[in-house]
């Protein structure tokens, strides 16, 4: 069949067949965020475009070339690059930062960027999120990666590195802008177009162009540690000290310089190599200018965001667990017209109680309707005729075993149901338990 309209390049469709395995992991990222303190927040897909020129830089690669912008009634807006500016933005206009501090929330959301799709790189992705506002010690800095790492471990991951760097603050920064613009200016012809212009804007972001040549000459440039102010530095050995009290491995990579702009001293990313170039699968940092950049009363501020894509994808190659999608408990399979009116009452009154339960709704023959049942891995059969009807009485068939139990069709009905429902699904157990009796 050829479609006509396919899904835009660099998105990608979650089937009903593959929602299960990001059920697992959007589950393992809430409990964990929760156990940590975090609640959830939801914003809007798409803000003012000025929010993301102020708070994710106009000399990075996403405003400069990945946003996703339509002017409407004259005004700006763009679909979220990413949900940290968004999150800021709502926490001041929610009066979240006059509550009790750190404000701790964690969020789920599609992000757009216009990139070149390649494995691991769409333009619509997903991101589990977490932002700490109120924190300036290196100790939140350890309970942010700390809590990174915990989902990571909980979905089962091996082999996943973590890389942590300081990126300075605005003191220490000046300087080593200083020293970068003195390693650039001579290879300034060499530079792409858009890394001319950030030579003299924001050399830093020189450092993570995706352009191979900017990347070559960039290899070696100065690195901002060799920079740190004393306080920055003692900030950065201070989370080296907690990462190794809570048994956090890591390695100190002076290469990773993030690329959004609104980073200082603590920066991190979690990264493998199972799934291709595109990596990293979490990264995040500190970023104790944003709040009052962006109007609020000063206050640092900390946070990472897990691609979900990418996360999934190195659990499928890892071999990770995935928790499989609940079955159909029961199919309710009408002889003729006269048995669906009772069909129906006896699947709304499981449903209600909490089982999965279907029945024919396509008119179709017994022969057709178990054929169906099958298919769909129903647990129980049950088929409903005259006979059944009239004796106010059905046989409940267990597909897995064939074995035929008797059921009234009476008040007793949800009771007896529920009697063998829980009987199946521990019948491991219990036959384990009979044999240990025995
Ligand atoms: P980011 O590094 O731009 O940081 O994105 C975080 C994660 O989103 C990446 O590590 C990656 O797993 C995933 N990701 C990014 N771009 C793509 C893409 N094109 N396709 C698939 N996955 C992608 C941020 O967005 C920051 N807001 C994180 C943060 C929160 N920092 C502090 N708080």
């Amino acid at each position: 069949m050829e479609i006509k309209i396919t899904r835009p390049q660099g998105t990608e469709d979650v089937t009903p067949k593959q929602i299960y395995k990001w059920h697992t992991v959007e589950r393992i990222a809430r409990e964990t965020a929760e156990s940590f303190g975090f609640h959830e927040t939801r914003i809007p897909t798409f803000e003012n475009t000025n929010l993301f020129l102020r708070s994710v830089g106009e000399t990075t690669d996403v405003v400069q070339k990945e946003m996703y912008t339509v002017t409407a009634k004259e005004t700006q807006f763009t679909l979220r690059p990413e949900g940290t500016a968004g999150t800021i933005r709502s926490m001041l206009q929610n009066g979240l930062l006059n509550d009790a501090l750190p404000q701790k929330v964690f969020y789920i959301l599609s992000c757009f960027r216009h990139e070149r799709p390649q494995k691991g790189r769409l333009r619509e992705f997903h991101q589990f999120g977490v932002e700490m506002a109120g924190s300036q010690g290196p100790a939140s800095d350890a309970e942010i990666i700390s809590l990174a790492k915990t989902i990571l471990d909980r979905a089962g991951l091996q082999n996943i590195a973590l890389n942590i760097n300081s990126i300075g603050c605005p003191v220490c920064r000046a300087e080593y802008h200083k020293a970068l613009k003195a390693y650039f200016e001579p290879k300034k012809e060499e530079l792409c177009e858009t890394c001319q212009t950030r030579l003299e804007k924001n050399p830093m972001r020189i450092l993570d162009c995706k352009s191979p040549i900017c990347a070559g000459i960039a290899k070696d440039a100065p690195v901002i540690l060799d920079y740190l102010c004393d306080d920055c530095r003692t900030h950065f050995e201070k989370l080296q000290e907690y990462l190794k009290a809570l048994h956090i491995d890591y390695s100190i990579n002076p290469k990773i310089v993030r690329g959004l702009d609104y980073y200082t001293k603590t920066v991190f990313e979690f990264i493998t190599t199972d799934i291709g170039a595109q990596g990293t699968v979490c990264g995040g940092g500190r970023y104790d200018g944003l709040i009052e950049q962006m109007g609020g009363k000063p206050t640092p501020a900390m946070g990472f965001a897990m691609g979900l894509e990418r996360l999934i994808m190195t659990m499928e190659q890892q071999g990770c667990a995935f928790e499989e999608p609940k079955g159909c408990d029961l199919y309710i399979a009408p002889m003729d017209e006269s048995a669906v009116p009772t069909t129906m009452q006896l699947g709304q009154q499981l449903r209600v109680s909490g089982y999965q339960v279907e029945y024919d709704v396509m008119q179709r023959g017994l022969k057709a309707q178990m054929k169906y049942a099958n298919k769909i891995g129903a647990a129980f059969v049950m088929v409903l005729g005259e006979n059944e009807l009239q004796d106010k009485k059905a046989k409940l068939k267990n597909m897995e075993t064939g074995e035929q139990i008797e059921i009234a069709l009476d008040e007793t009905f949800e009771d007896k149901f529920d009697d063998i429902a829980v009987q199946y699904m521990f019948h491991d157990i219990v036959e384990d338990f009979e044999k240990e009796c025995q």
